[in-house]
This record gives C-alpha cells, structure tokens and sequence, in this order.
C-alpha cells in the first residue's frame, strides 16, 4: 500500500489556494512545527498528520468539549498535542504506540508543548494495551490513526467506549487515494470495511471530511 505524501495537501487541489487558507489559518505554530522537524531528525517517518488536520483535531476536541480522549498511533505527538490543545487544561489524552523510540520522541514532544502531564503513553501493540484504559471509559474522542489492518477493531472498541455523542475520528480513510478500487492488500481491506462499518454499521452517524488523506469523522449514537 502506497504511503502519505510528505508535504501533505489541502483544498481541492489548487496551491494557490491551499496556501491563502494556511496563510490565513495559520494551522501550525512554531511548537508543531519544532515538533514536526525533531520528529523527522530523529529518524521517524514523515507521516504525522498534516497542518490543517492537526487544526481539524482541535477544533473539533474543542467543539465536542472532549475531556478524556485515546489517540491509536502517537508517533512523534504532533497530533496528540493538538487534540490536548483542544481538550483545554483539564483534557487528558492516553495515545497508544508500539515503537519505544516513538514514544520516547513524543514525550519529550508532550513537555515541550507544555502537556506532558496530561499525556499518557502506552507502549505496545495498541489492540492488547487498550483494556488498560478501559476503566476510565466512556471517553469522548477516540481519534485512530495506526496499521490499517486493524481500524476495523478499533472501530469496534471505539463504539463500546465512547460515550454517546463521543467522537471517532481517523485519519488515511482514503487508503491512499485507493480505499474505491477494488483487490488491494489486507491493509485496503481493512479501511474499506472501516469505511462500511463506520456509515452504514448503526453505532454512529458519519461522515467523511474531504482532506487529502481522507479524515473519517463518526458521532456515536448507540
Ligand atoms: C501515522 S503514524 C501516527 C501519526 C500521529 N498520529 C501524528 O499525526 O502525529 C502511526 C503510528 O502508529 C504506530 N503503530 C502502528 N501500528 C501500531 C499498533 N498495532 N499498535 C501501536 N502503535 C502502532 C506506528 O509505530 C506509528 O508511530
């Protein structure tokens, strides 16, 4: 399966425009920014999230008043601090990652952008740690963005611990430009079925926001 494009793009295509509405929004400061670069320095992949989406997770922590959040895919933490940011001082964010140098990267990340403590990282294959954090359900925001094999599953543990009118978000729903077309590996798969489950599967009510990776956006209503 095809990866995200460093540089990821915003609108309908026209840079141009893309470039107004960053000028405009300006949806990353200079701590996303720092975060962005010392992730990539330190030998991470430049696959966190783009600009805009950070400022789509923040907004949208910030419109549904979230207050407890997991996050399935930390990285370096450049979208965990965004969700964080968007949570206010009281949010508390448990972000998931099996790769110790991921985590290691965006802890430093989590105090540097002043919200180390209300950021839990938890090491390991995200689908065994999740129980760990089952006792403080219901939350109000799941945001997944890991192996896409597996979105399916946290799709399924997003429906039983969210509250209802919590939020699933993930980001890749696009699969790459590829989630439409038919055959794929067992990574498409998934998103497809992700896709399915999460419009016509009867917990939530969906939608997709048309970003350049495809941000898939769910409210829980049973
Ligand atoms: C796309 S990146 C996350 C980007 C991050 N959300 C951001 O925007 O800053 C995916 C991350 O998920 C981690 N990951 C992949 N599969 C995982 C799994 N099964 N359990 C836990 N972490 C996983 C990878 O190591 C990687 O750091």
């Amino acid at each position: 399966m095809p990866s995200s494009p460093e540089n990821k793009g915003f609108g309908q295509g026209d840079p141009a425009l893309a470039r107004w509405a960053e000028e405009v929004f300006r949806p990353e400061d200079a701590v996303l920014r720092e975060i962005r670069e010392r992730s990539v320095r330190e030998g991470l992949p430049a696959i966190a999230v783009g600009r805009f989406d950070g400022l789509h997770l923040e907004v949208i922590a910030r419109a549904i008043g979230a207050l407890k959040a997991v996050e399935i895919g930390t990285l370096g933490g450049y979208s965990g601090v965004c969700l964080l940011r968007g949570m206010g001082v009281h949010g508390v964010l448990h972000t998931f990652e099996y790769s110790e140098k991921h985590a290691r990267v965006a802890s430093d990340s989590f105090h540097k952008a002043g919200v180390g403590a209300r950021a839990h990282v938890h090491v390991g294959v995200a689908l065994q740690m999740l129980p760990e954090v089952e006792a403080e359900a219901p939350f109000d925001l799941v945001f997944i963005d890991a192996d896409k094999v597996s979105y399916p599953a946290y799709l399924t543990w997003a429906a039983e611990h969210l509250r209802e009118g919590g939020v699933v978000l993930a980001d890749n729903a696009f699969g790459f430009g590829q989630v439409h077309l038919p055959g794929g590996d067992e990574n498409r798969a998934g998103l497809r079925k992700f896709n399915e489950e999460l419009a016509r599967g009867g917990r939530f009510r969906a939608t997709m926001l048309p970003t350049a990776e495809g941000l898939a956006m769910g409210v829980k209503i049973r």
